[in-house]
């Protein structure tokens, strides 16, 4: 076995089951997509563009991806709750069957922020997709695919980023406490 970064406590999912769980969610969208045309993956940025490229090269239905890049302002462990804009979609959504793919929803503040923005924008239909989920109790969006429930602990690999690294990791690790506390 290789060995793991020192600032990683273990690996909590791996590259085969992640690819496996993917390949699940894009066959759920290819049902439940059947007969809408083309529709938009909208991939957020920065954390979700793996899950984004390879949900896109495994969905049969016709469809094009667009980028959002939202920042939580303050510490990279700890959200505030306030939310801004980065960078914003290059086509309008009107009249689309649109799905927000996130990378991991933890107090749902982002994905809460990205719902009202994008149904502000009158999409024919807007769902959502994550791909992990920590276990919390008070979501106020609604989640229509999820890959993986996790602890609370700070996840990283697979896009996901502790201070922008650990990225390119295959699989999901979680980092050591006293590296993010
Ligand atoms: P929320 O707004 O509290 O739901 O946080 C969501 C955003 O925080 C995600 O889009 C991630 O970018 C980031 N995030 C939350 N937890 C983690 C984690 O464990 N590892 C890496 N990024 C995370
Ligand atoms: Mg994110």
């Amino acid at each position: 076995m290789t060995e793991l970064h020192p600032d990683i406590d273990r690996i909590l999912i791996t590259e085969e089951e992640i690819q496996n769980r993917v390949a699940e969610i894009a066959a759920e969208i290819d049902r439940d997509y059947r007969n809408s045309g083309q529709i938009v993956l909208i991939g957020i940025l920065k954390g979700a563009f793996i899950f984004t490229a390879d949900l896109s090269r495994k969905l049969t239905v016709p469809h094009s991806v667009d980028f959002m890049s939202i920042s939580s302002y303050g510490d990279s462990a700890i959200s505030t709750g306030a939310v801004r804009l980065i960078l914003d979609l290059r086509k309008p959504i009107v009249n689309q069957h649109v799905i927000v793919v996130e990378d991991i929803v933890d107090s749902g503040n982002t994905m809460s922020y990205l719902y009202q923005t994008l149904m502000g924008r009158k999409p024919a239909s807007l769902r959502t997709c994550t791909l992990f989920k920590k276990k919390r109790n008070s979501l106020d969006v609604p989640l229509d695919y999820i890959g993986f429930e996790l602890p609370d602990v700070w996840v990283v690999g697979y896009g996901l980023d502790y201070a922008d690294t650990h990225r390119t990791l295959p699989y999901i690790a979680a980092l050591k406490k006293e590296v993010y506390s």
